[in-house]
């Protein structure tokens, strides 16, 4: 057995919940360890998740648009033909530049970063089987778990990363399938539908629930949505489930029927999407031997200062409570080196931004509609639709729109909710009205840029406690 070596913080996961937990540690003097066994940085969303995704979407979208809106750009274009190796090569050579950007901060900022798979020998100490032979042991004061999540499976349908395949596969095939079906039409679902039905598959995504977007997207944003996505070429079958698959043939065979019973129906498909939600992942953690809880979804259970129920140990990222999103991560990493550090700490949860890439984007803050009906809340709502705005007619991207919940008392916001180009973009200043508690008539008297998007946003705070002037 190798020496145990000493650390004020050893950190278990290199994605963006650990490796910014690790930056940080460095930042303030800790002597921290990050360990990670993929043998690259930046976990989930550098190598499998956000970043190659988003350069899909982009790549993907310019194709299409290339493909079928220039014309009356004025651009007539000829040959337009899809590279799709090249494609995956650039997308290849984005997460190449950040993963190695991410391992180059965390040798600046002094972080031991340590290559291998970290598992729990007692309260104190990591062993870690390094993915270059041999092993280590980490003592560590404090420890973080930072071990992310991975994709929930389908029960009878066994992913192979080519045919029946998660999000990993779907950043990654070698040729646009014929036809493809998607089970769930949440994030992931929605975002790689748009990216290979522009490139050129028929694809068909089933929803168990009444409306696409995932938990937490505002219904009528959702159904305008999806009004969007089924007119560029996407199927959509909602309120209704996938109960089995048949890999045997040529064609993979998947059925369907009403999710309250009854019509039932087969879809073919030669690839398979299987995005029916993220699960936190512990495997060979050894948690067994430190006796720390999950809850019945496998969420590690922290208190307020992420703490489990030894306080030396800490979990941050999609391993434990709230949404799983990098940014979320992010915060909750800067938050927890904070409390170990100087005793306090923060994240607000109420103003965490939540974005789907499609075009247009969908980009929202805060509660829904649904949500303050459900909690008796009384509001005002105010909508400002693109068609009206000057920068989005000279773009000619005129769909989607603009809404603004506020508190019918006091006019404080209480969600905002975007469809539209940048949408993105836009909801970070949402977000900040959010977070400074912020009224619509603080937004609406705020000088905003023309011609711009934004103006938009800015009219939609207008027509919540007042009129808009352009609609
Ligand atoms: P992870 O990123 O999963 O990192 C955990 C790391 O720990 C992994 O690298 C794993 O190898 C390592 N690990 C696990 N166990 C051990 C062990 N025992 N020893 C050593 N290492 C270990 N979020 C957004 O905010 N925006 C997006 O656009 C977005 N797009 C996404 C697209 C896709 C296709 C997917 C799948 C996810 C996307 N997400 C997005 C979600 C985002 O990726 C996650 O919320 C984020 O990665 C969570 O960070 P994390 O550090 O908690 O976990
Ligand atoms: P999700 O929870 O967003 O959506 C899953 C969908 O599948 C739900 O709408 C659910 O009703 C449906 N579903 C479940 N079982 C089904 C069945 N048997 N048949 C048909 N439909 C079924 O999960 P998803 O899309 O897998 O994404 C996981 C997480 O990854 C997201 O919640 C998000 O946190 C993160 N993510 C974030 C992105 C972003 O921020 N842009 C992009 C991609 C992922």
């Amino acid at each position: 057995a190798s020496q145990s070596e000493e650390h004020d913080l050893v950190i278990i996961g290199g994605g963006v919940a650990g490796y910014v937990a690790a930056i940080k540690a460095g930042q303030e003097g800790l002597k921290t360890a990050c360990i990670e066994k993929r043998g690259t940085l930046g976990g989930t969303c550098l190598n499998v998740g956000c970043i190659p995704s988003k350069s899909l979407l982009n790549n993907s979208h310019l194709y299409h648009q290339i493909l079928h809106d220039t014309k009356k750009r004025g651009i007539e274009v000829g040959d337009v033909k899809l590279n799709l190796q090249q494609m995956l090569k650039a997308k290849d050579t984005s997460v190449e530049g950040l993963t190695k950007g991410v391992e180059f901060l965390l040798k600046k900022n002094g972080v031991d970063y340590v290559k291998g798979t970290g598992s729990f020998v007692n309260e104190n100490e990591v062993k870690v089987n390094l993915v270059d032979g041999g092993e280590r042991t980490l003592r560590g004061k404090n420890i973080i778990i930072a071990t992310g999540s991975e994709s929930t499976p389908f029960p009878g349908l066994e992913v192979d990363e080519e045919r029946i395949i998660t999000s990993t596969g779907a950043l990654s095939l070698k040729e646009v399938p014929k036809k493809m079906v998607v089970i769930g039409g949440g994030i992931i679902g929605l975002e790689m539908a748009s990216v290979w039905s522009r490139l050129g598959s028929e694809v068909t995504v089933v929803e168990f629930l009444g409306q696409i977007g995932g938990p937490g997207m505002d219904s009528e944003i959702s159904k305008a949505a999806q009004k969007i996505l089924a007119k560029q070429g996407i199927k959509f079958l909602t309120n209704t489930k996938v109960t089995k698959g048949d890999t045997s043939g040529s064609t993979i065979s998947i059925s369907t029927e009403a999710a309250k019973g009854g019509k039932e129906q087969t879809l073919d498909a030669d690839v398979v999407l299987v995005a029916i939600g993220r699960r936190p992942y512990t495997d060979g953690l050894g948690l067994e031997n430190i006796g720390i809880e999950a809850d019945e979804k496998g969420r590690l259970v922290i208190d307020q200062e992420y703490r489990t129920k030894l306080p030396h140990i800490r979990v941050i990222g999609d391993v434990t409570f709230g949404p799983m999103l990098a940014h979320k991560a992010e915060e909750e990493a800067v938050a927890a080196i904070e409390y170990i550090t100087k005793g306090h700490g923060h994240v607000n949860y109420a103003a965490i931004p939540s974005v789907m890439y499609t075009h247009p984007e969908v980009a929202w803050v805060g509660q829904s509609e649904e949500e303050l009906k459900k909690a008796g809340v009384k509001y005002n709502k105010g909508t400002f639709p693109f068609s009206a705005n000057s920068r989005a007619k000279t773009n000619l991207e005129t769909e989607g729109l603009v809404k603004f919940l506020s508190d019918a008392e006091t006019d404080r916001i209480l969600g905002v909710h975007i469809l539209g180009p940048n949408a993105g973009e836009m909801i970070a200043e949402a977000t900040l009205a959010v977070e400074y508690g912020a009224s619509s008539e603080d937004v609406a008297r705020t000088c905003h840029a023309h011609p711009t998007l934004a103006e938009a946003f800015k009219e939609a705070a207008m027509a919540t406690y007042s009129k808009a002037i352009h609609f």
